[in-house]
């Protein structure tokens, strides 16, 4: 939806909702008082309850209409946003309910009236707490409670979730790529400020460059990429970014930023990159995984996405929390099948975990960067005919165990940066590689502009 009132109307939603849950709330309070105390309220007291409750009212029913307009604005859909509005129309609905029959329960003094006012207000306190949990489910993720919270609580906020709803599709960018640059590079590159003429929030200019004319991302082309070749340069060159002083990237970021280039820096939705391509050809044939195997991931609190809306196949990503090596491959073992992209990075791995992903009929892309992985632990690496990019950063693997990667019929992209291969053998699995892409990183990287 274009910038304007309507789309801001729909965006004040999150803000203007707490005005009914508090004043909803203080007039069901309003009401119970006089009951619990024997004193008599007279009937400014009840004027009073008169005004929050109407005014309860009135809210709720603009901020329903403005739920209204932010869910029909498109970034939102499932079973969430369903019940939300279900139970936000209903807070709305029951709080104009409460005002008439106040209304007429005052005028004919009746009873029955009476008790179907304090009925339609307490059922609407009652909508204000679910509309509210669905509602923080929406921002928060489903997991925001659960994952606090003991047991047996957990559980029981846990629901039961139809884990067969595609999630965002293949969203790499939006969940690895993008806060990275939000937390180190649009202070000076965005839209208050474009740094050298450069905004990374349009990707026009992304791809074309700023003052220079040089492209900052080439996708497929991590090392061609002006915005990889600033990351880095060493500190004390003046063009390094971010300028000398600013925080910088982690390593593991930088590695995550130039693998997304090197897959063709897929923005939201996109899809390209041969690891993607290969996947997509795979996925032709391919079953979906069970519902219980994808239970199970969830429960792990594992980051999965299929591969596309008309591809079963997974991209799993375990490398955002640690997990033991019996646990991976528990989560694992039941979407063999499925697997086509895998990140293991950061997570302590053993040779049977290598052994059992080795034999993923469909894998295209493995991360295995920090893992302690060795030579004698990889072995079973070169029988993955499908692989089309391998990480294996941060590891102690030698040149020896490279070479018999030569023959891997699907390699395309192969890191091997920050690893026990360095000068002269640096060199020569370059050379020998002649159709992979060999990113090294350190000294070997870009030293020049000039790279192609
Ligand atoms: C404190 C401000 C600041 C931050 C933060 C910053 N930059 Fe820059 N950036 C600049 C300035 C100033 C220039 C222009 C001077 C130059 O070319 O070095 C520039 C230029 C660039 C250029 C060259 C643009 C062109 O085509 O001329 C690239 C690429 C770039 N920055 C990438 C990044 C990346 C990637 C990050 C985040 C990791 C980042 N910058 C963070 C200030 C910043």
């Amino acid at each position: 939806m274009e910038p304007g009132y309507i789309l801001l109307f729909g965006r004040l939603h999150p803000l203007i909702l707490h005005f009914p849950v508090a004043l909803l709330m203080l007039a069901a309070f309003l009401e119970v008082l006089p009951r619990l105390s024997n004193k008599k309220f007279g009937a400014g007291y009840n004027l009073a309850t008169w005004v929050v409750l109407c005014f309860g009212a009135l809210s709720a029913v603009i901020a329903a209409s403005m739920g209204l307009t932010l869910a029909a604005s498109g970034s939102y859909d499932g079973a969430a946003v369903a019940s939300h509005k279900f139970f936000g129309l209903s807070v709305a609905t029951l709080a104009c309910l409460s005002v008439l029959l106040k209304l007429f329960a005052e005028e004919k003094t009746s009873g029955v009236l009476k008790i179907l006012y304090s009925s339609a207000l307490s059922l609407c306190v009652v909508a204000i707490f679910i509309a509210g949990h669905y509602g923080g489910n929406l921002t928060h993720g489903s997991e925001f409670l659960p994952s606090a919270a003991p047991e047996p609580i957990a559980s029981w906020l846990r629901e039961e979730k139809d884990t067969n709803i595609i999630r965002a599709s293949n969203d790499q960018f939006s969940q690895t790529i993008e806060p990275i640059i939000t937390e180190h590079c649009v202070s000076c590159h965005g839209d208050s400020k474009q740094e050298g003429g450069l905004r990374f929030d349009d990707h026009d200019v992304v791809m074309a460059g700023g003052e220079s004319g040089i492209p900052a991302i080439v996708p497929g082309k991590a090392l061609s990429s002006e915005m990889v070749r600033r990351l880095f340069l060493p500190r004390s060159d003046k063009k390094a970014m971010p300028p000398d002083g600013r925080s910088r990237p982690s390593d593991a970021q930088l590695v995550t930023i130039m693998d997304w280039i090197e897959a063709g820096a897929p923005c939201e939705g996109e899809s390209s990159g041969p690891s993607q391509l290969m996947a997509d050809y795979l996925g032709q044939d391919a079953v979906p995984a069970t519902n219980e195997a994808l239970a199970a991931l969830d429960e792990a609190g594992v980051v999965y996405y299929l591969m596309s809306e008309d591809n079963p196949l997974l991209n799993v990503d375990l490398s955002l929390k640690t997990y033991d090596t019996a646990t991976i491959e528990k989560l694992l073992s039941p979407i063999a099948e499925q697997v086509a992209w895998l990140n293991l990075s950061f997570n302590e791995i053993d040779e049977d975990t290598i052994r059992l992903v080795s034999k993923f009929p469909n894998l295209t892309r493995l991360s295995l960067a920090e893992t302690g992985v060795d030579d004698s632990m990889l072995r079973s690496i070169s029988d993955i005919d499908t692989l089309t990019s391998l990480n294996l950063t941060g590891n102690p693997v030698t040149a020896q165990l490279v070479e018999q990667f030569k023959d891997m019929p699907a390699l395309l992209t192969l890191y091997i940066w920050d690893t026990a291969i360095e000068g002269e053998d640096a060199i020569k699995i370059k050379d020998s590689f002649a159709d992979v892409n060999v990113i090294l990183g350190g000294n070997f990287i870009l030293p020049s502009t000039d790279t192609e």
